[in-house]
């Protein structure tokens, strides 16, 4: 009897094994993947959970949210794919195999992406033309320690999984153009990301520091932008919504900021806004040192489910309005289910009502609770993909 039972528990301890090994991770792996396509945000879960987006990387297209609506005009029977091979650059003559030949020469849609790991030093800004794509995902692409982006006059641009980094002011000179003809391009500050006068621009899972100026600047009569995904640090300015206080064609500009990290170590503007109006939703700030969300001449902001972590020290205060009292309440900051740690406050307009963002059905996006900020923003900035499987 004792041996036939200790025989029985033995067997049925084996097939628990051969259980546990054969069926588990299978099962657990498929929980998984569901579970991972829960707690992602809403662009994310579009292409991340497919396994196939090497071989299927225009899917991102149809991902974006917010105000730059889909980006289904990148993609198409008529699509150049390019490789870039070559991280050297020249800024007049680019060859074959550069960046800046993907980007500034090649008038036609484009979808760029990277053979290799690469640090790329621009030796002049680099032009992106309409219609391109910059792609990043799946290696590690890093533009950094001179000249970085402008998107001059150009519309439908992708700039996707990217390091930007120590960004520096530039002096006049020729550049090669975003219309493929050398242009005169004169001094510039050191931004990771400049827009003037562009459109329909997504700006999606970029990890971008420490550069001269700012991080990402939309200026001049921009508007349709969404940025989303991306970790923004270590930046004393880090987002310029509006070009300057006497630039009223400013006041149709209409920028999405959602998803975002910011910080460590950044200071101010996150944004800073002019005119225009700014649906700030879903995003973590992990502190700021002077204030995360500032304005100047009578622009609207939703800030909304975004959590703001005030730092240990100095302002607790999230917003800043220049002039502070005399024109404050003119200006409409409204914050709308935001939640507030360590302290951390939001002066918001008195009276006035809140302004909708008035999406249309392809930018339109449900702002989650408050509480899924912390996780929806996990992977912001550029993403870890291995080479055999997801991103
Ligand atoms: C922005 O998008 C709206 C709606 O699609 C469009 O009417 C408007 O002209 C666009 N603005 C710019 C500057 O392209
Ligand atoms: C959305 O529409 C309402 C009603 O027409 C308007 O008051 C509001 O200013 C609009 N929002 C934006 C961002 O234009």
């Amino acid at each position: 009897m004792i041996s036939q039972n200790t025989s029985c528990v033995l067997w049925r301890f084996v097939l628990t094994i051969t259980i546990v090994i054969f069926f588990i991770p299978k099962i657990s792996c498929a929980k998984q993947f569901k579970l991972m396509g829960l707690n992602m945000n809403m662009i994310d879960r579009c292409w991340r959970p497919n396994p196939k987006w090497r071989s299927q990387r225009q899917q991102i297209a149809t991902c974006s949210i917010g105000y730059v609506g889909k980006m289904t005009n990148n993609i198409g029977n008529d699509l150049i794919q390019y490789e870039v091979t070559d991280p050297n650059d020249d800024p007049i003559n680019p060859k074959l195999g550069t960046l800046r030949y993907g980007a500034s020469v090649i008038q036609n849609k484009v979808w760029i992406t990277f053979q290799k790991d690469m640090n790329i030093r621009l030796i002049k800004p680099l032009l992106i033309s309409s219609f391109t794509t910059i792609d990043g995902r799946g290696v590690n692409v890093h533009i950094a320690n001179n000249a970085c982006l402008m998107i001059f006059k150009a519309t439908n641009i992708i700039i996707h999984s990217i390091r930007i980094h120590h960004c520096k002011a530039q002096a006049s000179g020729m550049v090669m153009g975003p219309n493929g003809k050398v242009i005169h391009l004169g001094p510039v500050d050191g931004d990771a990301i400049r827009l003037v006068t562009a459109s329909k621009i997504w700006i999606d899972h970029n990890t971008l520091n420490n550069c001269e100026d700012g991080l990402l600047d939309v200026t001049r009569g921009s508007s349709n932008v969404t940025i989303s995904n991306n970790w923004f640090r270590e930046q004393d300015k880090v987002m310029l919504l509006g070009h300057d206080d006497g630039y009223v064609r400013d006041k149709n500009m209409k920028v999405t900021v959602v998803y975002n990290h910011f910080g460590p170590n950044c200071n101010q503007r996150m944004p800073r806004i002019r005119h225009g109006y700014a649906h700030v939703a879903n995003n973590l700030y992990l502190g700021w040192m002077q204030y995360a969300i500032g304005g100047s001449m009578g622009p609207s902001l939703k800030s909304e489910a975004n959590l703001f972590i005030a730092p240990k020290g100095g302002s607790k205060e999230v917003t800043w309005r220049k002039n502070g009292q005399i024109n404050g309440d003119k200006w409409e900051f409204h914050s709308v289910r935001d939640a507030f740690e360590n302290g951390a406050s939001f002066a918001v307009t008195n009276g006035g009502r809140v302004q909708k963002p008035n999406y249309s059905k392809e930018e339109d996006f449900k702002v989650v609770d408050v509480k899924s900020v912390r996780s929806l923003t996990r992977s912001s900035g550029v993403l870890q993909c291995s080479k055999t499987s997801l991103c």
